[in-house]
């Protein structure tokens, strides 16, 4: 059972990576809005000496979903138990988990969207009335078996918000959209986490990291790796301005911060699409990653970003994407 819940020993790199992470709101930069809200309502829960609503958090991946799941069961003084979609298989993964909760716990279920229907059926009335009824046993033994609960929290992981089942999303009282992060609150990410490593970083260079991290924290963290490897080897090990841009050009970090991936993506769509529109699928298999991926990862900050738009008809590259590519603006 231990192993449905993420307890397991952490590598050298996924240790790090925890102790970097914020425990409490007030460590917390960014999400302001998703912040705030939480905030009342957990204060409002703890005053009532009730488990807070059940949570759902939006958002493309590496903005910090598990730890803002991590800071809010420490905010309400409560354990956090943490599994994910996928490794729930059996309602009875699910059932041994519930049962191991306490009173207020927090709950939080990665990708919640890749559970399995006959799981996520389980969930339902532990989310409404807490309490799961199992069949147990096989054939002519088997025998219904009513199980309470303690209220608990559900904090629910998704990428993408049309991928929830209707009656799973209802059950959900709070959501949160997690947003790509705004370039001073990434600095200022960078700046702690460097703080954290002991590194020497200028401020324009934890800047540049920020602009070219596609506002994202985990690939803002780990570009600083790297750039700190970079800084220590063929420099004095300060981070400034010039080493980082040396270190992210050889890391195929762009100046608009697009990766290899990224920029495979829009060739793709203007060299073999002519701009486009193209399905998705299509652009997935002709740059031979998973559709999934380039849906959950990639596409969303090239939207954003306004280097693709998407159609009734298709994904279709913007004159901003054959400009930051250097080809011509096809005019028709
Ligand atoms: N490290 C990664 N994400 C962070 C965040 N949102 N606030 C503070 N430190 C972080």
């Amino acid at each position: 059972m231990n192993n449905l819940l993420d307890k397991q020993q952490l590598s050298g790199e996924e240790a790090v990576e925890r102790t970097l992470r914020p425990q409490y709101f007030r460590e917390y930069i960014g999400q302001d809005k998703v912040k705030e809200q939480l905030e009342i309502f957990i204060k409002a829960a703890k005053l009532r000496d009730e488990a807070l609503d059940h949570v759902l958090l939006f958002g493309p991946p590496g903005l910090g979903k598990t730890t803002m799941a991590a800071v809010i069961a420490n905010e309400l003084g409560v354990n956090l138990k943490q599994t994910s979609g996928p490794v729930i298989e059996k309602p009875g993964d699910l059932v041994a988990i519930l049962n191991d909760l306490e009173p207020g716990d927090v709950l939080f279920i990665d990708e919640i969207h890749r559970m399995p229907m006959v799981v996520e059926e389980v969930l339902y009335s532990a989310m409404e009335d807490f309490y799961v009824d199992i069949m147990i046993g096989q054939g002519e033994n088997s025998r219904a078996v009513h199980l309470e609960l303690p209220p608990f929290t559900l904090i629910g992981a998704t990428t993408r918000a049309g991928m929830l089942s209707n009656p799973l999303r209802a059950r959900f009282g709070i959501s949160g959209h997690m947003e790509y992060y705004a370039l001073e609150d990434l600095t200022e990410i960078v700046e702690r986490t460097a703080d954290i490593f002991e590194a020497d970083i200028t401020h324009e260079a934890a800047q540049q990291l920020a602009r070219r991290s596609r506002g994202t924290p985990r690939i803002a963290n780990r570009l600083l790796k790297r750039v700190r490897d970079f800084a220590q080897i063929m420099g004095d090990g300060q981070i400034d301005d010039q080493v980082t841009d040396k270190a992210l050009t050889m890391l195929d970090v762009d100046q608009e911060g697009l990766d290899y991936v990224d920029q495979k993506i829009l060739r793709t769509m203007i060299e073999v699409y002519r701009g486009g529109p193209v399905g998705l699928g299509t652009l997935a298999v002709n740059i031979a990653e998973e559709r999934e991926t380039v849906e959950d990862m990639y596409e969303p900050y090239l939207i954003q970003q306004g280097f693709i738009i998407r159609t009734k008809s298709g994904r279709v590259a913007t004159q901003k994407a054959y400009e930051h590519l250097g080809y011509p603006y096809p005019q028709t």
